[in-house]
Protein backbone atom coordinates (compact mmCIF):
# COMPACT_ATOMS: atom_id res chain seq x y z
CA UNK A 1 0.00 0.00 0.00
CA UNK A 2 1.66 3.32 -0.84
CA UNK A 3 0.38 6.30 1.47
CA UNK A 4 0.76 8.41 -1.43
CA UNK A 5 -2.70 7.66 -3.14
CA UNK A 6 -2.78 7.99 -6.85
CA UNK A 7 -5.83 9.79 -6.14
CA UNK A 8 -3.30 13.17 -5.05
CA UNK A 9 -2.58 15.04 -7.50
CA UNK A 10 1.18 16.49 -8.26
CA UNK A 11 1.69 19.49 -6.38
CA UNK A 12 4.73 21.60 -6.47
CA UNK A 13 7.07 21.45 -3.52
CA UNK A 14 7.43 24.54 -1.12
CA UNK A 15 11.24 25.14 -0.70
CA UNK A 16 12.49 28.10 1.22
CA UNK A 17 12.03 30.13 -1.72
CA UNK A 18 8.54 29.58 -1.58
CA UNK A 19 8.57 30.56 1.88
CA UNK A 20 10.64 33.00 0.98
CA UNK A 21 7.76 34.55 -1.51
CA UNK A 22 5.20 34.14 1.05
CA UNK A 23 6.97 36.25 3.38
CA UNK A 24 7.88 38.89 0.75
CA UNK A 25 4.42 38.89 -0.35
CA UNK A 26 2.38 38.96 3.12
CA UNK A 27 1.28 35.29 2.42
CA UNK A 28 1.23 33.05 5.57
CA UNK A 29 2.31 29.53 5.84
CA UNK A 30 1.02 26.59 7.64
CA UNK A 31 3.44 23.90 10.03
CA UNK A 32 2.40 21.24 12.13
CA UNK A 33 4.27 18.58 13.37
CA UNK A 34 3.97 14.98 11.79
CA UNK A 35 6.26 11.34 13.27
CA UNK A 36 4.47 8.92 11.02
CA UNK A 37 3.36 7.82 7.13
CA UNK A 38 -0.30 8.29 7.43
CA UNK A 39 -0.53 11.75 8.80
CA UNK A 40 1.99 12.90 6.33
CA UNK A 41 -0.06 11.90 3.32
CA UNK A 42 -3.25 13.80 4.75
CA UNK A 43 -1.52 16.71 5.32
CA UNK A 44 -0.13 16.52 1.84
CA UNK A 45 -4.05 15.91 0.83
CA UNK A 46 -4.42 19.28 3.21
CA UNK A 47 -1.69 21.11 1.58
CA UNK A 48 0.08 21.75 5.01
CA UNK A 49 3.38 23.92 3.74
CA UNK A 50 5.67 22.33 6.34
CA UNK A 51 5.94 19.43 8.76
CA UNK A 52 8.56 19.59 11.62
CA UNK A 53 9.62 16.13 12.32
CA UNK A 54 9.46 17.46 16.48
CA UNK A 55 11.40 15.79 19.45
CA UNK A 56 7.91 16.56 20.86
CA UNK A 57 7.24 13.10 19.88
CA UNK A 58 8.98 11.90 22.99
CA UNK A 59 5.66 13.35 24.79
CA UNK A 60 3.14 12.29 22.41
CA UNK A 61 4.38 9.17 20.79
CA UNK A 62 6.38 7.91 23.36
CA UNK A 63 4.86 9.17 26.31
CA UNK A 64 8.26 10.41 28.08
CA UNK A 65 7.47 14.02 30.41
CA UNK A 66 10.29 15.75 28.81
CA UNK A 67 11.62 15.66 25.14
CA UNK A 68 15.31 15.10 26.64
CA UNK A 69 15.61 11.47 26.14
CA UNK A 70 14.57 11.66 22.49
CA UNK A 71 17.92 10.56 20.55
CA UNK A 72 19.40 11.09 17.04
CA UNK A 73 18.14 7.72 15.74
CA UNK A 74 14.70 8.49 16.98
CA UNK A 75 14.80 11.81 14.94
CA UNK A 76 16.29 10.08 11.43
CA UNK A 77 13.64 6.95 12.06
CA UNK A 78 10.59 9.50 12.15
CA UNK A 79 11.67 11.73 9.09
CA UNK A 80 12.18 8.82 7.01
CA UNK A 81 8.71 7.66 7.68
CA UNK A 82 7.06 11.08 6.90
CA UNK A 83 9.77 11.75 3.85
CA UNK A 84 8.15 8.65 2.23
CA UNK A 85 5.15 9.61 2.37
CA UNK A 86 4.82 13.30 1.98
CA UNK A 87 6.53 15.56 -1.18
CA UNK A 88 4.77 18.40 -0.91
CA UNK A 89 5.66 20.37 2.26
CA UNK A 90 9.03 21.28 3.42
CA UNK A 91 10.13 19.28 5.84
CA UNK A 92 11.84 20.07 8.86
CA UNK A 93 13.77 17.57 11.31
CA UNK A 94 14.53 18.71 15.37
CA UNK A 95 18.21 17.98 16.34
CA UNK A 96 17.38 16.06 19.95
CA UNK A 97 18.80 16.97 23.46
CA UNK A 98 22.74 17.92 23.59
CA UNK A 99 23.09 16.67 19.67
CA UNK A 100 24.86 19.90 18.74
CA UNK A 101 26.55 20.43 22.07
CA UNK A 102 29.62 20.16 19.79
CA UNK A 103 30.14 21.07 16.47
CA UNK A 104 31.11 17.49 15.64
CA UNK A 105 27.79 15.85 16.78
CA UNK A 106 25.56 18.73 14.16
CA UNK A 107 27.33 17.89 11.66
CA UNK A 108 26.96 13.94 13.00
CA UNK A 109 23.25 14.44 13.86
CA UNK A 110 22.21 16.96 10.53
CA UNK A 111 24.07 14.20 7.99
CA UNK A 112 21.05 11.81 9.74
CA UNK A 113 18.20 13.37 9.51
CA UNK A 114 19.20 15.04 5.86
CA UNK A 115 19.72 11.52 4.71
CA UNK A 116 16.63 10.54 5.75
CA UNK A 117 14.74 13.26 4.09
CA UNK A 118 14.88 16.38 6.05
CA UNK A 119 14.84 19.80 3.83
CA UNK A 120 16.05 21.61 7.03
CA UNK A 121 17.03 20.92 11.07
CA UNK A 122 16.08 23.00 13.60
CA UNK A 123 17.75 23.54 16.87
CA UNK A 124 17.47 25.39 19.79
CA UNK A 125 18.73 28.30 21.39
CA UNK A 126 20.57 31.79 20.80
CA UNK A 127 23.50 33.40 19.33
CA UNK A 128 25.75 30.72 21.17
CA UNK A 129 24.86 28.40 18.09
CA UNK A 130 25.86 31.18 15.80
CA UNK A 131 29.34 29.35 14.93
CA UNK A 132 27.44 25.99 14.02
CA UNK A 133 24.53 27.76 12.38
CA UNK A 134 27.35 28.97 9.98
CA UNK A 135 29.10 25.80 9.35
CA UNK A 136 25.95 23.88 8.69
CA UNK A 137 24.48 26.14 6.20
CA UNK A 138 28.49 26.61 4.24
CA UNK A 139 27.35 22.54 3.63
CA UNK A 140 24.23 22.77 2.37
CA UNK A 141 22.09 21.75 5.42
CA UNK A 142 19.62 25.25 5.97
CA UNK A 143 18.97 25.92 9.37
CA UNK A 144 15.94 27.25 11.60
CA UNK A 145 16.74 28.45 15.11
CA UNK A 146 13.85 27.72 17.55
CA UNK A 147 13.92 30.31 20.51
CA UNK A 148 11.69 32.12 23.54
CA UNK A 149 10.86 28.72 24.97
CA UNK A 150 13.36 26.11 24.33
CA UNK A 151 12.00 22.49 25.76
CA UNK A 152 15.25 21.02 25.89
CA UNK A 153 16.32 23.97 28.18
CA UNK A 154 13.30 23.27 30.44
CA UNK A 155 15.61 22.40 33.77
CA UNK A 156 17.52 25.89 33.02
CA UNK A 157 13.70 27.55 32.31
CA UNK A 158 12.84 26.09 35.02
CA UNK A 159 9.58 25.07 33.11
CA UNK A 160 7.37 25.90 30.52
CA UNK A 161 7.07 29.42 30.84
CA UNK A 162 6.72 32.61 28.18
CA UNK A 163 9.88 34.24 27.60
CA UNK A 164 10.99 37.70 26.28
CA UNK A 165 8.29 39.72 29.07
CA UNK A 166 11.56 42.77 30.56
CA UNK A 167 12.95 44.52 27.99
CA UNK A 168 16.15 43.39 28.55
CA UNK A 169 15.00 39.67 27.61
CA UNK A 170 13.05 41.34 24.71
CA UNK A 171 16.37 43.22 23.82
CA UNK A 172 18.69 39.84 23.65
CA UNK A 173 16.29 37.77 21.81
CA UNK A 174 15.67 40.31 19.36
CA UNK A 175 19.91 41.16 19.08
CA UNK A 176 20.19 36.76 19.20
CA UNK A 177 17.91 36.67 16.25
CA UNK A 178 19.52 39.12 14.38
CA UNK A 179 23.44 37.57 14.72
CA UNK A 180 21.87 33.94 14.17
CA UNK A 181 20.26 35.11 10.52
CA UNK A 182 23.49 37.05 9.73
CA UNK A 183 25.52 33.80 10.53
CA UNK A 184 23.31 32.17 8.21
CA UNK A 185 20.35 30.84 9.65
CA UNK A 186 17.03 30.27 6.83
CA UNK A 187 14.25 30.18 9.44
CA UNK A 188 13.70 31.39 12.85
CA UNK A 189 11.06 29.74 15.16
CA UNK A 190 9.67 31.48 18.41
CA UNK A 191 7.98 29.79 20.98
CA UNK A 192 6.05 31.35 23.56
CA UNK A 193 6.84 35.05 23.36
CA UNK A 194 4.73 38.63 23.59
CA UNK A 195 3.16 39.30 20.18
CA UNK A 196 4.63 42.46 20.22
CA UNK A 197 7.99 40.74 20.29
CA UNK A 198 6.92 37.99 17.66
CA UNK A 199 6.22 41.09 15.78
CA UNK A 200 9.22 42.79 15.82
CA UNK A 201 11.52 40.07 15.02
CA UNK A 202 9.42 39.06 12.06
CA UNK A 203 9.67 42.57 10.62
CA UNK A 204 13.36 42.49 11.38
CA UNK A 205 14.95 39.51 9.31
CA UNK A 206 14.49 38.91 6.03
CA UNK A 207 14.07 34.88 6.87
CA UNK A 208 10.65 33.74 7.30
CA UNK A 209 10.03 33.17 10.81
CA UNK A 210 7.38 30.42 12.62
CA UNK A 211 5.73 31.04 15.59
CA UNK A 212 3.84 28.97 18.24
CA UNK A 213 2.64 31.41 20.76
CA UNK A 214 3.95 34.17 19.48
CA UNK A 215 0.32 35.91 17.94
CA UNK A 216 -0.60 36.40 14.74
CA UNK A 217 1.81 38.32 13.20
CA UNK A 218 4.74 35.93 12.59
CA UNK A 219 4.83 34.51 8.93
CA UNK A 220 3.97 30.92 9.77
CA UNK A 221 2.42 29.35 12.68
CA UNK A 222 2.78 25.97 13.82
CA UNK A 223 1.32 23.49 16.18
CA UNK A 224 1.71 19.89 17.65
CA UNK A 225 -0.60 18.09 15.59
CA UNK A 226 -1.87 15.94 18.42
CA UNK A 227 -2.99 18.95 20.38
CA UNK A 228 -4.43 20.79 17.17
CA UNK A 229 -6.74 17.15 16.94
CA UNK A 230 -7.75 17.63 20.50
CA UNK A 231 -5.56 14.57 21.77
CA UNK A 232 -3.94 15.41 25.11
CA UNK A 233 -3.48 13.84 28.10
CA UNK A 234 -2.51 17.12 30.22
CA UNK A 235 -4.60 20.20 30.07
CA UNK A 236 -3.17 21.99 26.65
CA UNK A 237 -1.51 25.14 26.60
CA UNK A 238 -3.19 28.46 25.70
CA UNK A 239 -2.35 28.42 22.20
CA UNK A 240 -3.59 25.33 21.46
CA UNK A 241 -6.86 25.41 18.89
CA UNK A 242 -8.68 21.84 18.56
CA UNK A 243 -9.44 22.08 15.00
CA UNK A 244 -11.46 18.36 14.76
CA UNK A 245 -14.17 19.46 17.28
CA UNK A 246 -13.92 22.58 15.67
CA UNK A 247 -17.86 23.65 15.06
CA UNK A 248 -16.31 24.84 11.59
CA UNK A 249 -14.83 21.27 10.71
CA UNK A 250 -18.17 20.10 8.71
CA UNK A 251 -16.40 16.81 7.33
CA UNK A 252 -15.65 15.93 11.22
CA UNK A 253 -12.65 14.00 9.99
CA UNK A 254 -8.88 14.76 10.54
CA UNK A 255 -8.07 16.14 6.60
CA UNK A 256 -10.85 18.87 6.81
CA UNK A 257 -9.00 19.99 10.88
CA UNK A 258 -5.78 19.82 9.14
CA UNK A 259 -7.67 22.10 6.19
CA UNK A 260 -9.03 24.42 8.58
CA UNK A 261 -5.97 25.16 10.30
CA UNK A 262 -4.07 26.00 6.80
CA UNK A 263 -7.20 28.38 5.81
CA UNK A 264 -7.11 29.67 9.13
CA UNK A 265 -3.54 30.23 9.29
CA UNK A 266 -3.24 31.95 5.55
CA UNK A 267 -6.33 33.99 6.72
CA UNK A 268 -5.10 35.02 9.60
CA UNK A 269 -7.79 34.03 11.68
CA UNK A 270 -5.28 31.87 13.59
CA UNK A 271 -4.18 32.29 16.11
CA UNK A 272 -5.78 35.45 17.90
CA UNK A 273 -5.85 36.86 21.40
CA UNK A 274 -7.26 34.02 23.28
CA UNK A 275 -3.80 31.87 21.53
CA UNK A 276 -1.40 34.66 22.23
CA UNK A 277 0.48 36.42 25.42
O1 LIG B 1 9.19 19.57 19.03
C1 LIG B 1 8.26 20.28 18.65
O2 LIG B 1 7.15 19.83 18.35
C2 LIG B 1 8.49 21.71 18.56
C3 LIG B 1 7.28 22.59 18.42
C4 LIG B 1 6.66 22.80 19.74
C5 LIG B 1 7.62 23.88 17.77
O3 LIG B 1 9.59 22.16 18.65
Amino acid sequence: MSYLSTEQKPKMPITLSTLQKFKANGEKFSCLTCYDASFAAAMQTADIDTILIGDSLGMVVQGKSSTLPVTVADMTYHTANVARANNHALIISDLPFMSVATLDRAIEASLAVMQAGANMVKIEGGSELCDIVSVLSNNGVPVCVHLGLTPQSVNVLGGYKVQGKTDDEAQKLLDDCQKLVQAGASMLLLECVPSGLAKAVTDSVPVPVIGIGAGVDTDGQVLVMHDMLGVYTRKPAKFVKDFLSDKDNETHDIVGAFKNYHMAVKNKTFPTAEHSF
